[in-house]
């Protein structure tokens, strides 16, 4: 299977690529589709650039000041909220919080139209985390002069995840070309599968989800991937083992007779892991029910980079945030 994965609900945009353009021309970062290779490459090169920064005693540069950055998640998050609100923050940017439970939203006010009162005061980026497939391609639409970043939208995408797991693996293999990365468990409901498998395709690795059939897509028709039910004749050949979280949360259905027998025959325990080669690397996007889809032990061992995934995530979005709203002004590095 080699066509790029087709996106379940891809409303039209009026700006959809995220690229180093004209000072003035509002880009918006929804999809890794609309990156191609040459579009994630730049974002990787960025981002060694503000690795850098954050490695200095005030790791601060001053690309943004005078903007203003608004998170606005409709979901619950860690990782990508407080992420983006440091990398705004090292960017010199001015952050707003949106937070749905003291918002008017309880009063009954629709997504358009807080998407419309918050751009009112003046905003340049919103960072967009919804439930629902297509919410970020919804308020590119509706906004004016504010760039939108997608966070997460439903079962759809989470492109910013997938940049830090590119660069994540980038760092310790120095490429992906050629590597051999295994994607493990509830493909299905998972918006990071889709985003890492376009992005770990478009930068050369062969990608193989391993799931039971209740946990992948109803259709993987234009996926490059392979397909396994059998983790244990995976792990051998994996240069990376990409563990995902059981989003129960999503399932409306039974799909697993019980959490032990998924953890039996799925979950990356001790004595899985000691399959995998020495050079290989255990992933996750966080959070991590340990135990479930990996081990407690296992999470810790000194191959897993998944602390190093969250630490990459500040310098990606930083990367992101400067290429959207910072292209022409000096870094003052
Ligand atoms: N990986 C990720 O999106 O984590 P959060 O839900 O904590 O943001």
């Amino acid at each position: 299977m080699t066509a790029a994965v087709s996106a379940p609900e891809k409303p039209e945009t009026k700006a959809p690529r995220l690229s180093n353009t004209r000072p003035g021309t509002r880009q918006h970062l929804l999809s890794v589709a609309n990156l191609g290779p040459d579009g994630i490459n730049e974002l990787l090169r960025l981002t060694d650039m503000f690795v850098e920064i954050g490695r200095r005693p005030i790791p601060r540069v001053p690309a943004l000041r005078g903007k203003t950055v608004v998170s606005l998640f409709f979901e619950e998050s860690t990782r990508t909220r407080l992420s983006f609100e440091m990398a705004a923050k090292r960017l010199s940017a001015d952050t707003m919080s949106f937070s749905v439970s003291t918002s008017s939203v309880k009063k009954g006010e629709s997504l358009r139209d807080t998407v419309e009162t918050i751009e009112a005061m003046g905003i340049d980026a919103i960072v967009v985390r919804h439930s629902a497939a297509g919410v970020p391609w919804q308020i590119a639409n509706w906004t004016e002069g504010a760039s939108v970043i997608n966070a997460g939208d439903g079962w759809h995408e989470h492109p910013t995840q997938a940049l830090l797991d590119c660069y994540t693996i980038r760092q310790q293999r120095g490429s992906l070309e050629g590597l051999q990365i295994a994607i493990v468990g509830d493909i299905r409901h998972s918006r990071v599968a889709r985003s890492d498998v376009l992005a770990f395709s478009a930068l050369g690795a062969r990608v193989t989800v391993v799931a039971p059939p209740t946990l992948l897509p109803p259709s993987l028709h234009g996926w490059p991937v392979e397909v396994s039910h059998h983790l244990e004749a995976v792990l051998p050949s994996c240069d990376v083992v990409y563990l995902l979280r059981l989003q129960r949360e999503r399932m409306t259905e039974a799909l697993l007779p019980s959490l032990r027998e998924y953890t039996a025959t799925y979950g990356l325990t001790r004595q899985r892991a000691r399959l995998l080669g020495d050079r290989a690397l255990i992933m996750h996007p966080g959070p991590v029910n340990r135990g479930v889809e990996i081990a407690a032990e296992v999470a810790d061992q000194p191959n897993s980079v998944i602390t190093r995934q969250v630490r990459n995530g500040v310098a990606v979005r930083m990367a992101a945030l400067y290429l959207l709203l910072g292209s022409g002004v000096d870094l003052g590095a």
